[in-house]
């Protein structure tokens, strides 16, 4: 376990075993330490920037450059953090109160931690002028100290064990909860993202959410397989079908005895995609683990909500099945009921996302929500359009859609805004049933997908859709303080829009 504290006393002082500083570009090359740092360059006879610069360090975003200390401080080792060039940057707005964005703060904490794996006592002394700056910095280094062992035999990857966040004298404490909130959320994300699908089946994953619950005071239902068929969900029960562990729906419910408004959430949470009989290749299977990415946002975005106690009430439903190919799966032209009665022809059993969403969302009307949003790893039209870190924001409100892209951004998530052009509800036309779930137009399949959900939208509710099919998951190598394998992606937004709402903001 990792604890965290806060300190405003001289930070070249303190008794670790590594200091984090930030260092920007230097005209005509190398660094130049910021704000913060200069304690530890006096201690060091005023020879930080040229001992950095003979190291080769540049200050770009994450950039890190250790410097033995040699007994100059009680430190061993100073640690220094790439920060990029100071001042308001040219992509979407991520906060600032001073010279440095909040996700700029927030990736160079990560990025040093993830640098320090192993070390014992960490300092971090990033330019932190006001209490969002603190928790945008004890957030980073949170998320950044990351690892899934689970599955490990022998030594355990290390974490560090003591972080120590310097900040301006008299900060509030909460800004450092806040961070330890949000960074177990998100831990949660990955954690369930990352765990290999034999050990998260649909009916585990309830039971995981059951956990949540009772530690969080959630109320919690759950619908098994049988209540689903008997229920009508037959998205959920159709996707389930083919798979030997069946499918559950979890609603989750936090509430506040004066809130005004309810937001609901959905995820989908596909513990495995194969596609079924409409079976991917093999290249695409390889990660279909991370398929649950949005119903573990919403547990973990929940399990948060709890803990901040907001005056909102924010019901979540996990729409929870494993997509297999099988003598009992549904087949390529088969048609199910949807929740409500809508019937759907299925002509491609890897469209499945759409409908154990489309269940879930006609469910979600029963709450009387106010606003609807949905997280799915729902097309790979999304990476097409988007890449691998920007998810796209779909909504049947311009307003809604502009507010869910600014406060995203607002809380770390790269998120875009993307059209629902009507022109495409007719390729969903089937010949036998209300609506098909694939499109006979080949462009633009994440638009598509959303115009499909919004079909289930219930009437008069201001709903947004998040496509997160590439940012739930990194293939590639951490960056800041995102991991490899299970992000987190949309965790911390979630949390931001249930507060919105909670402050009349949406
Ligand atoms: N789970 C996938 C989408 C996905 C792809 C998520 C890559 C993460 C990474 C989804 O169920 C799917 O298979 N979608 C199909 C839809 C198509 C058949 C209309 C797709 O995008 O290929
Ligand atoms: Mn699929
Ligand atoms: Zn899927």
């Amino acid at each position: 376990m990792t604890s965290i504290s806060l300190d405003s006393a001289a930070p070249a002082r303190l008794d670790v075993d590594a200091l984090v500083i930030g260092v920007v570009p230097a005209e005509g090359g190398g660094v130049t330490p910021v704000a913060g740092a200069e304690a530890v360059d006096s201690d060091l006879g005023g020879r930080l920037a040229t001992g950095l610069t003979a190291l080769g360090a540049t200050g770009k975003p994450g950039e890190i450059t250790k410097l033995p200390t040699m007994g100059a401080l009680p430190a061993g080792l100073i640690v220094a953090v790439g920060l990029g060039e100071p001042g308001p940057d040219t992509g979407p707005d991520t906060g600032s109160g001073g010279s440095f964005d909040h996700e700029a703060l927030r990736r160079a904490a990560g990025a040093a931690l993830r640098a320090l794996a192993g070390t014992a006592r960490v300092a971090v002394v990033l330019p932190a002028s006001s209490a969002e700056d603190v928790e945008a910095v004890a957030l980073g280094a949170l998320l950044g100290n990351y690892s899934f062992g689970a599955y490990r035999t022998g030594e355990q990857p290390s974490l560090v064990e003591r972080i120590v966040v310097a900040a301006p004298e008299g900060t509030d404490e909460a800004a450092l909860k806040r961070a330890e909130t949000l960074a177990s959320a998100v831990t949660l994300t990955r954690d369930l993202v990352n765990t290999p699908p034999s050990d998260l089946s649909p009916e585990d994953f309830a039971e995981a959410a059951a956990r949540v619950a009772g530690d969080s005071g959630l109320d919690i239902e759950v619908l098994d397989e049988k209540a689903l068929v008997e229920g009508g969900y037959g998205g959920i029960a159709g996707v389930g079908q083919g798979s030997a562990n069946p499918p559950r729906l979890v609603r989750l419910a936090y509430t506040h005895p004066e809130a005004a408004k309810t937001l609901a959430l959905v995820g989908k949470g596909i513990t495995f995609d194969s596609g079924g009989l409409s079976l991917k290749p093999a290249e695409a299977m390889d990660w279909m683990k991370s398929d649950m990415g949005g119903a573990g946002a919403v547990l973990g975005a929940l399990a948060a909500i709890a803990a901040l106690g907001p005056k909102v009430n924010v019901v979540g439903y996990l729409a929870l099945a494993e997509n297999m190919p099988s003598g009992t799966a549904q087949r390529p032209s088969d048609v199910i009921r949807i929740y409500g009665g809508t019937t759907v022809e299925v002509l491609n059993t890897d469209a499945e996302g759409r409908l154990v969403m489309a269940d879930a969302l006609v469910r979600a009307g029963e709450d009387a929500p106010d606003v609807i949003v949905d997280i799915a790893t729902l097309t790979g039209a999304q990476l097409v359009a988007l890449g691998t870190r920007t998810a796209g924001v779909m909504a049947n409100d311009d307003a809604l859609r502009e507010h869910v892209v600014t406060s995203g951004g607002l809380a770390g998530e790269a998120f875009w805004g993307m059209p629902l052009p009507a022109e495409l509800r007719k390729g969903l036309d089937s010949a036998v049933a209300d609506i098909a779930n694939i499109s006979g137009e080949r462009w633009g399949g994440m638009l598509t997908a959303g115009v499909f959900l919004q079909e289930f939208v219930p009437d008069g509710v201001r709903w947004a859709h998040l496509d997160i099919a590439g940012p739930a998951f990194n293939k590639g190598e951490p960056y800041g303080y995102t991991p490899k394998g299970g992000t987190g992606a949309a965790t911390r937004a979630l949390v931001r829009l249930a507060e919105d709402l909670a402050s009349g903001s949406l």
